[in-house]
């Protein structure tokens, strides 16, 4: 969804260029170097406001996080809430995910959220899915080769189109929530800012979890 254009929000990104990556392709293969620690490297695609990537990073001082996002507004919203927490763990891209294989070397990455993802409900919009096989191939080509995707949709065409499209590109399926916030993983669940929106809807919450199999 395109949110209405903030004029602040590009000249906020140039000014703090030690959270927000505008040329990904010139890190490829050397993102831990902009971290303080080098340790797991998690990337959520299309992360909005930040809401959830800004949570996980908080949570979770042990691991590495990238959220990434192809609008302007929305970058520099999670930038402004990144400027007020500073964690060290966090970075975000300003990109298009549909370039994620020039943005990342072949399993640098360790883990990919996929949030809400746009359902894109034409069917002759299937291609700009983002569990589309042509995503899933290039997700496969920079996570590592023990490495989970999790998504999570209030959208029922979506999810079982993901479940067809991620079971047809061989991947296997470690769980599947049908109706996430009331099932034993609700505890742990970090929240997105549309996942809010739309289980206060009383709309059940999608999930899954799956890996690329073993090319061994
Ligand atoms: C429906 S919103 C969900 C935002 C957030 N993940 C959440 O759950 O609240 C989908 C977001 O994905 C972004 N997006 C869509 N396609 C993308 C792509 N190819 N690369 C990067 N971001 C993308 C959109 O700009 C939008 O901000």
């Amino acid at each position: 969804m395109r949110l209405k254009n903030k004029p602040w929000a590009l000249p906020l990104i140039q000014e703090n260029p030690q959270y927000v990556v505008t040329e990904p392709q010139k890190f490829r293969g050397q993102w831990q170097e902009r971290f303080a620690a080098r340790q797991p490297l998690m990337i959520e695609v299309g992360m909005g406001k930040g809401r959830f990537i800004l949570e996980m990073a908080r949570q979770n001082p042990d691991k590495n996080f990238i959220g990434l996002e192809v609008q302007t507004t929305a970058t520099g919203i999670a930038l402004k809430k990144q400027l007020a927490a500073n964690l060290p763990n966090l970075q975000f891209i300003c990109g298009d995910g549909n370039e994620i294989t020039e943005m990342f070397a072949p399993g640098e990455v360790a883990g990919i959220y996929l949030n809400f993802s746009d359902p894109w409900p034409k069917k002759r919009h299937a291609k700009r899915r983002l569990t589309y096989r042509t995503f899933l191939a290039q997700y496969q080509q920079i996570i590592a080769s023990d490495g989970l995707l999790e998504f999570k949709t209030d959208n029922q065409g979506l999810f079982e189109y993901s479940l067809a499209s991620l079971n047809n590109y061989g991947m296997v399926f470690d769980q599947v929530w049908l109706d996430l916030h009331h099932s034993k993983e609700a505890a742990d669940n970090v929240m997105t800012e549309y996942e809010e929106k739309f289980s206060q809807k009383g709309q059940p919450i999608y999930k899954l979890a799956a890996r690329f199999e073993s090319k061994n």
